[in-house]
């Protein structure tokens, strides 16, 4: 029996009617079409599901949709303004963070909190932030730039 729930996601209030055993990653994606959180392994090793909860990055695949009854929630959708592109956004373009891109959404979402919290990381600080997100790609040293450079 489905349980009708009501969370505010990318600063837009939504109610809707999930299943109880339906994860947070499926409903973002198949019910309400957000599909720029990407699902990966599904069991909370890639991060490629990233998305922010109440201030903090979680493994959207981990979280039951239940469970974000109530919660503000930030999707790679939310990141991008009338003004344009996130200045995470735009670092990971001008830095060549991004190759194919899967892993992108989750990487910027966990430098998202980082950088909300710690404006200036240095490298450790940012490999650590970002510790929880594989990326086949790109070796990791241009995502660890990017980021650092988003506010110098
Ligand atoms: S899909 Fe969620 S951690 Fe991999
Ligand atoms: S850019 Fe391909 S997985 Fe990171």
């Amino acid at each position: 029996m489905k349980k009708l729930i009501q969370m505010t996601i990318n600063d837009t209030d939504c109610e809707i009617a999930v299943r109880p055993n339906q994860t947070l990653a499926d409903v973002l994606r198949q019910e309400l079409g957000l599909t720029g959180t990407k699902k990966g392994c599904e069991v909370g090793e890639c991060g490629t599901c990233t998305v922010i909860l109440n201030g903090k990055p979680v493994n959207s695949c981990l979280v039951l949709a239940v469970q974000a009854d109530g919660c503000s929630i930030l999707t790679i959708e939310g990141m991008q303004t009338d003004e344009g592109l996130h200045p995470i956004q735009e670092a990971f373009i001008d830095k060549g963070a991004i190759q194919c891109g899967f892993c992108t959404s989750g990487m910027i979402l966990s430098a998202k909190s980082l950088l909300d919290q710690n404006p200036h990381p240095d490298d450790k600080e940012v490999r650590t932030a970002i510790s929880g997100n594989l990326c086949r790609c790109t070796g990791y040293q241009k995502i660890v730039e990017a980021i650092k450079g988003v506010n110098e």
